[in-house]
């Protein structure tokens, strides 16, 4: 078998030796980027997703960089099953020090008929499994001296964003549950932060992000090349789209000894996009 590459990150190697993270939806897009650094770190990584076809290739991808991953499927929208997968992880790896909310879903559909299964279905993805996994990781944490939760908000919820209410109230609860939380189990030492990322082009949040025809909305994530470029040089402050990297890099800070005076914190991770008037 050939050496794996050494991975390269800004973070020293090591920083999160003998750590556990449960990363959920951590097979792709985001996640994957986010599952991907904490491995390299030195943490085991238990990645959670609804699909399988995700949890085998994002395990092969990260057991070839050497790192340690496990994989799990869940819906985080069902709390028994959450509950089961933590308790699971606390018997076989005997700790859960960073659990990382980051499953999602998402699309655009306009309110007036915006079905209630639709509702349902967006608001118990983002809002009711970041409170299953922390409810059922407090224990866990609380028993062990400590933990670090770090949630996925989005920064759409701070003006009116047409044809998103179901994503954009989802997360504005994650906003108020993160505040909540962390300082209600401050006393366990558990931080509890969110990130909120800009637009990052994966696969997944292209497809979220398509826009129904004649939608008045800006079109972020325009669908041809020429216009994704142009974005990129004119329509975000920093002059680009955002990576996956950029959330992983907030997400190891936070869960490094470099995060041990910050709970509750909402950490807006966009080139300076949400401030920056956008026209259509
Ligand atoms: N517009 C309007 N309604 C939509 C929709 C859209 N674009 N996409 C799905 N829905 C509705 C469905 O019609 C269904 O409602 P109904 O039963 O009244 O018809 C409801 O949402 C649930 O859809 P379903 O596909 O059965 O649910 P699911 O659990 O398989 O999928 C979603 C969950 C809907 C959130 C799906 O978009 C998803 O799995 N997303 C994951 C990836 C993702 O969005 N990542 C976010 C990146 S930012």
């Amino acid at each position: 078998m050939s050496t794996p590459p050494a991975p390269t990150s800004i973070f020293r190697a090591g920083l999160l030796e003998g750590q556990v993270a449960l990363v959920t939806g951590g097979g792709t897009g985001i996640g994957l980027g986010i599952s991907t650094l904490l491995a390299d770190l030195g943490a085991h990584v238990v990645i959670a997703s609804r699909k399988p076809p995700h949890l085998e290739a994002a395990e092969a991808a990260i057991r070839a960089r050497g790192g340690a991953v496990s994989t799990v499927a869940l819906d985080v929208r069902q709390p028994e099953a959450v509950q089961a997968v933590v308790n699971g992880i606390a018997d076989r790896l005997g700790r859960l020090d960073v659990l990382v909310n980051n499953a999602a879903g998402n699309f655009y559909a306009p309110s007036a008929t915006l079905s209630p299964n639709a509702w349902k279905s967006v608001l118990e993805i983002d809002l009711y499994g970041t409170f299953y996994c922390s409810q059922a990781a407090y224990p866990v944490m609380a028993r062990q001296g400590g933990g670090r939760i770090i949630n996925t908000s989005m920064t759409l919820h701070y003006r009116g964003w047409p044809l998103m209410a179901h994503a954009t109230a989802a997360k504005a609860g994650v906003d108020a549950l993160t505040r909540t939380l962390a300082v209600e189990w401050a006393p366990q030492r558990i931080r509890v932060n969110a990130i909120a990322p800009g637009p990052i082009p994966t696969e997944g949040v292209r497809k979220a992000f398509a826009l129904p025809p004649d939608s008045g909305v800006p079109d972020i994530f325009a669908a041809t090349e020429a216009r994704m470029a142009e974005y990129a040089r004119t329509g975000n402050p920093l002059g680009r789209w955002g990576t996956p990297e950029d959330i992983a890099n907030m997400v190891a800070f936070l869960a490094s000894p470099a995060g041990d005076w910050i709970t509750g914190a909402i950490f807006v991770v966009d080139g300076g996009d949400w401030l920056a008037k956008r026209e259509g």
